[in-house]
């Protein structure tokens, strides 16, 4: 929230989708009735409601929003106004079938859903221009309105549209990439397999092949499907401007979703406001670090604080079990999202829904009514956000940067690799893990990012660095920071194309190592290590070059040969971590290499199952202080627990499952 357009709310924003056009108008004054009861102060209106706003071509009935926007200002409720171009309308697919999108395998899909368009479809752009001119123009005004929710979740369903039109646009978009096809037949090697282009006309989306695909095309595709999806929002964006220039304007991400995912570091800058949804898995059994890793990358995209503008009460509907919050869940989940860095807090949905594709999606007001548990935590999380009012603003000063890159993350996940067995989120989520135990703050980064405030950047996972990435990263070893970086990084440049003379390529000098054949291990494999640990998933023949052998392998074909190195480079140090070891020593290998660089954690000791953050203020510090492992806590800490309002002096008692937040005078 670094921009001129801010959001005219005091306090944390609290609220949901309101989809109340599912439900008969008396239901509304129920509704705003609730609301207040629960503390929310800000709704989102109108995401999926095209189809009654706009009934036919051109032809608008804004009745139902001018009632609603009327309520919601009567009763004091603002109202995050969407465009609802996430779900066109039948008549809309009945008039420009061209419009439908179509998949890799060349089958056409339907509508009856939601956001099944084609992203480069013309129809599609003009008619979603239209009805956000219309919608804006109408509302600019409206008391009710404080921020625009541009679409919904961009790409959630329809990132890749393989039809002729986006092939047409794909083709574009790389005429204005490379200006010639004697560069991109270069970039994307195509002399391999016979693939050279004589003609613009020949490239086409990377549509199903009987072998695999060339990898170079596909990461421009994946590019390109991210920029056609920016350029929506952009072209939305720009018209709701014109017809209100001081209104903020948001689309919601989806940080840590599918491979699909969309560059968000080329999005976040487009935003007036940064906002995110996050949704647990059920079969991840420490969600509370997939909450924190999420908060941490979306505010470190925004630059500040942000919002949370979807998650759940209780179960989603869309996984194979959808599984119920456990009592105090909720709770710890909307708090941890404010802790890092949220200054807003929204669910799916306001009211469950009991017709329709979610109709079994928990909400903020469930099926059973008020006479329910969700209930009575919707209205406490409402008093609870009240409370931590005077956070808002207040920022995160980490020492710690993890990088994160979509291109690197999309090149690692081509077919064909050493190891299919690489998962990004999942490698950076190993080194995430034992920081986030250790109450180790981060942020996350671009490869290219000003690394000047940080003492420590660890680089989990970065198969493909531009050259300009690789210097800034290196460089920053040399300039007297530390490094860390994980295998089978610096591999191949911004072209996919393998970095030469032996891996880690980019890093190969600044982490002093040189490998010659990669060894990735089998599912279930593992090496035992010289310190007494053991590393999996993958090994590789590293030849000493400048640095030290901190520990080596003691079983396998590499018996001897070093897996982490360390390296005095420059004024700094560079270590390279060519293994993946098991978590307990991983930990203790990240301990060590934070204690190195000077890093502290937010609390002096840890608390086993707390989770410490802490957010800095103009005036005072915020210690949030979440127990997720059930059995409570006693902290050091001197001020006043914003949730109980009680001071606190030398210590505060965290309550099993619960929250403490404390002010702390600086
Ligand atoms: C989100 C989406 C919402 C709702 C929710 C259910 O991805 O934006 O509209 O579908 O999922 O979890």
């Amino acid at each position: 929230m670094t921009t001129a357009r801010r959001l005219r709310l005091p306090g944390i924003a609290y609220g949901g989708d309101y989809n109340p056009e599912q439900w008969p108008e008396e239901v509304w004054a129920e509704d705003v009735r609730l609301m207040r009861e629960a503390g929310v102060n800000m709704v989102s209106v109108g995401i999926f409601s095209w189809a009654l706003m706009e009934p036919g071509e051109g032809r608008y009935d804004f009745s139902r929003m001018d009632r609603l926007l009327e309520l919601l200002h009567e009763n004091g409720i603002a109202a995050d106004l969407a465009t609802p171009t996430a779900a066109p309308p039948a008549w809309f697919f009945r008039a420009h079938p061209q419009a439908l999108p179509v998949d890799r395998d060349g089958r056409g899909l339907s509508y009856g859903s939601r956001q099944t368009f084609c992203p480069s479809s013309p129809e599609y752009r003009e008619a979603a221009l239209r009805i956000a001119r219309v919608l804006g123009e109408r509302y600019a005004d409206h008391p009710a309105v404080v921020m625009w929710h541009i679409h919904n979740e961009y790409g959630c369903h329809n990132a890749e549209c393989y039809c002729d039109v986006s092939a047409a646009a794909f083709r574009r978009w790389l005429r204005e990439r490379y200006g010639d096809l004697a560069t991109l037949n270069d970039a994307w090697g195509t002399a391999f397999w016979s693939q050279w282009y004589y003609d613009w006309d020949e490239i086409i989306p990377p549509r199903a092949t009987g072998a695999v695909p060339n990898p170079t095309h596909r990461l421009d595709w994946r590019r390109f499907c991210s920029d056609e999806l920016l350029s929506l929002y952009k072209a939305e964006r720009d018209v709701l401007r014109e017809a209100a220039p001081s209104i903020p304007a948001t689309t919601n991400f989806m940080v840590n979703f599918s491979i699909e995912a969309l560059d968000y570091w080329r999005w976040a800058p487009e935003l007036d406001i940064v906002s995110n949804d996050h949704y647990l898995r059920s079969t991840d059994p420490e969600s509370e670090i997939d909450v924190a890793l999420s908060g941490d990358l979306v505010r470190s995209m925004a630059g500040g604080p942000w919002l949370l503008m979807e998650h759940s009460t209780g179960a989603v509907n869309w996984q194979p079990v959808n599984r119920a919050k456990l009592p105090g869940e909720m709770r710890r989940n909307a708090l941890a999202h404010v802790a890092h860095g949220a200054d807003g807090i929204a669910f799916f949905q306001w009211r469950a829904a009991k017709a329709g594709a979610e109709q079994w999606h928990s909400a903020m007001l469930p099926h059973a009514g008020t006479d329910s548990q969700i209930w009575r935590d919707v209205v406490q999380l409402g008093a609870d956000l009240e409370a931590l009012a005077e956070v808002r603003g207040s920022v995160t000063h980490a020492h710690v940067a993890v990088v994160w890159d979509w291109n690197a993350r999309w090149a690692l996940e081509q077919p064909s690799q050493p190891s299919g067995e690489l998962r990004f989120v999942d490698l950076v989520l190993d080194w995430y893990r034992p920081l986030w135990h250790a109450g180790v703050a981060v942020d996350f980064v671009r490869p290219d990012a000003d690394l000047s405030s940080y003492r420590l950047v660890l680089v989990p996972s970065l198969y493909l660095v531009d050259d300009a990435g690789a210097a800034n990263l290196t460089g920053f070893a040399e300039r007297g920071g530390t490094l860390a970086v994980g295998f089978h990084s610096g591999a191949v440049d911004t072209n996919c194309h393998v970095r030469l003379g032996g891996y880690p390529g980019a890093f190969r000098d600044s982490l002093g190592v040189r490998t010659d054949e990669l060894f990735p291990l089998l599912p279930g494999e593992s090496l035992a290590l010289s310190d007494g640990g053991t590393a999996s998933l993958w090994s590789e023949r590293v030849r000493l070059e400048g640095a030290e052998a901190f520990t080596s392998y003691t079983s396998g074909p590499l018996a001897g040969t070093p897996a982490v190195t360390r390296h005095t480079y420059g004024e700094g140090t560079a270590w390279y971590l060519a293994t993946r070891p098991d978590p307990a020593t991983l930990a203790a290998l990240l301990a060590r290499v934070c204690d190195e660089a000077g890093v502290q954690p937010v609390l002096t000791a840890p608390v086993a199952g707390v989770e410490a953050v802490r957010r800095n203020g103009s005036d005072a510090d915020y210690l949030f202080l979440i127990d997720h492992g059930g059995s409570g806590a006693e902290v050091p800490a001197d001020g006043v627990d914003l949730l109980t309002g009680k001071e606190v002096i030398g210590s505060v008692s965290v309550p099993p499952g619960g929250v403490a937040v404390v002010r702390q005078a600086r």
